[in-house]
């Protein structure tokens, strides 16, 4: 297509040439016109000489233009925008698909409107610079991130989005069966399970941005329903090489992405449990110097967690209320290995090989050593309470351990809640492109929604009211 993007149009001076885009603003002057016009590349201002379309064209129209770039006049340069210094003299303007006035303004930043209308019309509020900027970021940090751990020797492997529970510690969303009326899948809380038989089966170096699905409630750093993290597992490492592979990863990634951004302190500080809580009355720190700073990058390491904690009436899923302890971060994390001999006798003193990464107090990552002997990870399981049929649930993972399972490790940061942190935005379902609100409706599409009766009929289901 003949076509210019807008970011290019500053090697076009004196030529014509060929824009489209939208219609972002209109300055009317008498018998001059300012059209501003946006691409995904940037805006440039557009000079309607004897105001032909100035009245035919609204905001938010799609247009395709033709025109002559100009140098703009000494007095009317504007540093602002990258297109400053020229401007398009409009010869043809042609109108490719009107709009209506958007229901809320999109050159502003957005948060003094109610949440709910900008996610009912997401695609309009996806258009203002701030959430465009925020979406570009995320798909600069996924391209980054592969790019680097393929360099790494790093595999990406998918793993099943219909699945079996994986206790995670929040609600599963389930899906029922038609080939197997009454079973369920459970969409994964996370890939955990897979990615350690993935280890099993001798991949070394697994990552991938997986989809994580929480049926739990949403918080300002929580997304409902659904977020992604940076999974990643290794075989044959230390709880150190996580640490600096992680560390190495978000150090360059800064420095790439933002480089007007500072780390605090590098090599990023290592807090055991025990520490934090004594002297910051909190698992996960906030060591900024200035929390007024949008550039701070305070990152640390909590480590030396306790390998359980007792159980309470949140661990539901655990030892049906029974047992007396629950895993302070999941079922497969390996116990510190001078603290074996207390599984038999002080449980609760067990340190765990448990990692969590740290930013401005917010908990990014989680990870863990795991466990990769079957006696001790059968152990692990009496010790939370399972009973023989919960213990059948892992079948999967038992029967693995009897076949050479290397000792393995990972770490997974989420993705969306580093970059809301890292932005210092207010609220995580700002970086995403479709969160879902706090009734669970998905931005734009009205989902949940009810199933048909046939639907029904065929899966054997019956909806009971409450
Ligand atoms: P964990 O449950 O600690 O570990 O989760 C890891 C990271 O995922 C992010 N996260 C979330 N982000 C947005 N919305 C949510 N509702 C949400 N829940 C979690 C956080 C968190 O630190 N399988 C293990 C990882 C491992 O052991 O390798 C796991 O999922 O940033």
């Amino acid at each position: 297509m003949d076509r210019v993007l807008i970011k290019d149009t500053l090697n076009h001076i004196g030529k014509s040439i060929t824009l489209f885009g939208w219609v972002n603003s209109i300055r009317k002057h008498g018998k001059i016109a300012f059209i501003d016009l946006r691409d995904i590349t940037g805006i440039i201002q557009m000079v309607d000489i004897g105001s032909k379309y100035q009245n035919k064209v609204g905001a938010e129209y799609v247009v395709k233009v033709k025109g002559k770039i100009k140098n703009r006049p000494e007095k009317l340069i504007n540093p602002k925008i990258p297109t400053g210094t020229i401007e398009l003299e409009i010869e043809n303007l042609e109108i490719i698909s009107p709009s209506l006035v958007p229901p809320f303004p999109l050159d502003t930043d957005g948060y003094e409107i109610n949440e709910e209308t900008r996610i009912k019309y997401r695609y309009l509020d996806l258009r203002r610079q701030r959430m465009k900027n925020n979406i570009i970021l995320k798909s600069r940090i996924f391209t980054f991130i592969r790019n680097f751990l393929v360099n790494r020797g790093f595999y990406e492997i998918e793993t099943p989005i219909l699945t079996k529970t994986t206790p995670e510690g929040a609600r599963d969303f389930i899906v029922p069966s038609r080939l197997q009326p009454g079973k369920f899948y459970a969409l994964p809380q996370s890939p955990q399970q897979y990615k350690q038989l993935l280890m099993v089966a001798g991949f070394e170096k697994y990552f991938q941005i997986a989809r994580c699905f929480r049926d739990e409630d949403p918080r300002h750093d929580r997304a409902y329903g659904e977020f992604n993290q940076l999974d990643m597992e290794m075989s044959f490492v230390t709880q150190e090489d996580i640490l600096q592979i992680s560390e190495e990863l978000f150090t360059r990634l800064i420095e790439t992405i933002f480089p007007e951004k500072k780390i605090k302190q590098k090599p990023w500080p290592r807090i055991s449990h025990h520490e934090a809580i004594k002297n910051y009355n909190t698992d996960k720190p906030d060591l900024r110097a200035d929390k007024k700073d949008k550039n701070e990058l305070a990152f640390s390491w909590t480590i030396d967690f306790p390998l359980f904690k007792k159980q309470s009436q949140d661990d539901y899923f655990y030892g049906s209320g029974k047992a007396k302890f629950a895993p302070s971060h999941h079922m497969f994390t390996a116990p510190h290995p001078d603290d074996i001999k207390l599984l038999d006798t002080d449980p609760l003193k067990v340190r765990g090989l448990q990692h969590d990464l740290v930013l401005n107090g917010y908990e990014i990552g989680g990870g863990s050593v795991r466990i990769h002997q079957l006696e001790i990870q059968e152990r692990v399981f009496d010790l939370i309470g399972f009973t023989k049929e919960q213990k059948g649930q892992f079948e999967h993972m038992l029967n693995a351990f009897k076949y050479g399972v290397p000792p393995h490790g990972g770490i997974a940061p989420g993705l969306d809640r580093f970059l809301f942190v890292a932005l210092g935005e207010p609220s995580i379902r700002e970086v995403m492109a479709y969160p879902s609100l706090s009734g669970g409706q998905i931005s734009v599409m009205d989902a949940p929604n009810y199933a048909t009766d046939s639907q029904l009929k065929e899966l054997g289901i019956a909806v009971v009211k409450k």
